[in-house]
């Protein structure tokens, strides 16, 4: 069973495996503590979205580890290939589940949560959710990639307002900040589709990736914390004010208008 006394020892582990990352590479530490900080922000995240989902203690357990753990494999990454790009180096998510097993974090828990755990993690990173026939599995993936989403947004929107004064490529996946938005990127998010990350060409584009994610949200909690913290309009303040941007931003707010007025 997943206990809370279980739950510190994850949290005590975690700090001091970022640490060992810090210590032994202090060029690099500004990114690595950009994600540590990431991890933590979206075992918060997870925590206000189930907060109305009546779930029971361990279960919320398992849903606060799974946040804090659902990057863990973005350390390793960083350090051997400097980059956050999966495209470039390899997949992180992978990379986190095989950094808790060699390292036997979940040696406490049983095999049912360890998959959950696992398979989430897996998830999070996906275009879309692998069916699986334990629904557990599915729901605390959708968790994850919500909570996962709203911190990303908080991020990048922090970061957009300071980009010109403290440029940080790994932030931006070292995509060209030029102008042009890429066709399929824009036809995605005019059928209200996720944009993969494959038609990804340039830092636009990844913004308009960013805003797509709205379509992806599984719970209304998160599209109401998404329009409250306003964090697309402040996307929309870092693209170019032309045509395509302006239709999307007409789609969004529709979105918006059929998604929020239902959830109350
Ligand atoms: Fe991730």
């Amino acid at each position: 069973m997943i206990t809370q006394k279980i739950v510190e020892t994850y949290k005590f582990w975690f700090n001091d495996y970022v640490n060992r990352f810090i210590k032994e590479y202090p060029d690099l530490s500004e990114n690595i503590e950009i994600k540590a900080n990431h991890c933590w922000q979206v075992r918060k995240e997870i925590i206000g979205i189930i907060q109305n989902l009546k779930l029971n203690e361990e279960e919320s357990l398992l849903a606060e580890t799974i946040g804090l753990f659902h990057d863990v494999g973005r350390f390793k990454q960083y350090v051997k290939y400097q980059t956050f790009s999966d495209s470039k180096s390899q997949n992180h998510a992978e990379l986190g589940v095989e950094v808790l097993k060699e390292n036997s974090v979940l040696k406490d828990l049983s095999d049912e949560n360890k998959e959950i755990i696992y398979k989430s993690i897996l998830n999070h990173s996906r275009a879309e959710i692998i069916p699986d026939e334990n629904e557990k599995v599915i729901f605390y993936s959708q968790l994850i990639r919500d909570a996962d989403k709203l911190d990303i947004w908080r991020l990048i929107t922090e970061y957009y307002m300071v980009k010109e004064q403290k440029t940080n490529k790994t932030l931006e996946l070292e995509l060209p900040d030029k102008e042009e938005i890429s066709d399929q990127v824009y036809k995605a998010i005019l059928n209200n589709k996720l944009v993969l990350k494959e038609s990804m060409k340039t830092l636009n584009d990844f913004k308009l990736l960013q805003i797509g994610w709205l379509f992806d949200l599984n719970f209304k909690y998160s599209i109401k914390r998404l329009f409250d913290k306003k964090y697309l309009d402040k996307i929309f303040d870092a693209l170019p004010n032309n045509q395509k941007v302006n239709e999307i931003k007409g789609i969004v707010n529709k979105y918006f208008k059929n998604h929020i007025v239902l959830s109350y």
